[in-house]
């Protein structure tokens, strides 16, 4: 038997479809497959913006046909937008063809609710408020080689005013520090070269009496060859240990995920995210003075409710002072009930929009001028896969810039040393020297 699942949204629902193959092996489905071949069809989906949800909608919808020629074909949803207030009873209202509908709580027994599905004709809707549960039991299928995504802890706790993660994902849960490193060096050992620890917001973990930077450093100690990341780090928790840390360990990239969001004040207090952009610069100088060739980069919103143009330009030229090497930009985007969806003065789609495109101007501007300032010299890539298409393999180095180049074997999983010869765009392209 077979099973395709469709992912949604960040690098931690990749990991937990990863967790959810893991699942489906045990229940006997054997092989990925396409969708039109699979026997089961998990949609992992993410509600962090509209868009994501829309996405999710149209395909899930598609596959009625599906189910009308395949009659023994079982569709399972899981994930935040399964979680979410309403979205469940909407799904069973609107694709009455959905077999399994799971939350982010439940998880764990998503093997029973296969179990059940296949004894009986019903639906089984389970939905379970959150218990602190974790999913650590669960083994995942590995499907980034060489790289490798770790979970150190779960939900958040910072109720952001435009964020659904909370209210979906449910409070801070770390993982115990013994069980990360066991499975760090278990990754090492089985030569991944690539190790992501994952959690909404790392910093603020705590297994036990252990600090994220003193589990970083525990990370860091693991025997082998290969790169240590981590994400997503929150500016209010960003500390001098942790970049005392990065500085100390060649492992660990230098490079961070230092999500900003606005570089106006007023704007950041609105969105309670507990940081000044004085602050969030001040970070940015102490990161540059002890590692000055760490590359930082971003998340940031536009339009968020009343932001006016003088407060996006206080974002645009915060873009320019911290000197990001890249970022995920995105038009702010309601949500039903978090605190910002309920504010006056939101924003029109075309200002946002115009605004958007104006910020990407920004930054791929400032991307590619650091991507030029490579052609000549000599980096490090880690690579990670060929891409068909231009018939070249590709990668990245520390810092995440993309590289291309030709390679006579295999050359995945492999540390090269790319010499550039000129960059594209954002990307790099050259030959191996070694
Ligand atoms: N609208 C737009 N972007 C959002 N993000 C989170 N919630 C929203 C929203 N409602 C963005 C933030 C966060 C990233 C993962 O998604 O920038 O850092
Ligand atoms: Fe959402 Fe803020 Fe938590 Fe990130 S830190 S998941 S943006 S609430």
């Amino acid at each position: 038997m077979k099973y395709h699942i469709v992912t949604y949204g960040c690098q931690m629902n990749l990991h937990e479809s990863e967790k959810i193959a893991g699942i489906l092996r045990e229940k006997g489905y054997t092989e990925e497959a396409d969708i039109d071949d699979a026997d089961i069809i998990v949609f992992n989906t993410c509600c962090i913006r509209e868009n994501a949800e829309n996405h999710a909608f149209g395909n899930i919808g598609a596959l009625k046909k599906h189910k009308r020629e395949k009659k023994d074909l079982i569709i399972a949803v899981g994930g935040c937008m399964a979680q979410e207030k309403g979205k469940a009873e909407l799904i069973r209202q609107k694709f009455p063809f959905v077999d399994i509908l799971f939350g982010t709580h439940n998880l764990n027994e998503l093997g029973d609710l296969i179990d059940k599905k296949r004894a009986q004709k019903k639906r089984v809707f389970s939905l379970k408020e959150e218990r602190g549960e974790t999913e650590d039991n669960i083994t995942p299928v590995r499907t980034g080689y060489p790289g490798a995504w770790v979970n150190i802890m779960y939900g958040c706790n910072n109720f952001c005013s435009y964020c659904i993660v909370p209210y979906v994902r449910g409070r801070e849960r770390s993982r115990n520090a013994d069980d990360v490193v066991r499975e760090v060096e278990e990754l090492s050992k089985e030569g991944y070269k690539e190790i992501t620890l994952l959690g909404q917001n790392v910093n603020s973990y705590r297994g036990g009496e252990t600090s994220f930077p003193e589990l970083l450093d525990r990370c860091a100690r693991v025997e082998g060859d290969f790169r240590l990341r981590f994400m997503t780090s929150h500016p209010k928790d960003f500390s001098a240990e942790l970049v005392e840390v990065i500085k100390k360990h060649k492992k660990i990239c230098n490079s961070i995920h230092l999500p900003v969001q606005s570089g106006s004040n007023r704007i950041l207090n609105l969105m309670n995210r507990h940081y000044t952009r004085e602050k969030y610069l001040e970070e940015i100088a102490l990161l540059r003075r002890e590692i000055p060739d760490c590359a930082v980069t971003t998340d940031i919103i536009v339009g968020f409710p009343t932001e006016t143009e003088d407060e996006f330009q206080e974002t645009l030229s915060l873009v320019k002072e911290a000197g990001f090497a890249s970022a995920f930009m995105f038009i702010y985007s309601p949500r039903t009930g978090t605190k910002a969806a309920a504010m006056e003065g939101q924003i029109p789609e075309e200002i946002a929009k115009d605004r958007l495109s104006r910020l990407i101007d920004a930054v791929n501007e400032q991307t590619r001028q650091i991507s030029a300032g490579y052609v000549g010299k000599s980096c490090e890539i880690l690579c990670e896969g060929y891409d068909e298409r231009k018939k070249l393999y590709l990668g990245r180095d520390e810092y995440g810039r993309m590289g291309y180049f030709e390679g006579e074997k295999c050359l995945i999983g492999k540390f090269v040393t790319l010499q550039v010869e000129r960059a594209n765009g954002i990307s790099l392209y050259g030959s191996i020297v070694k």
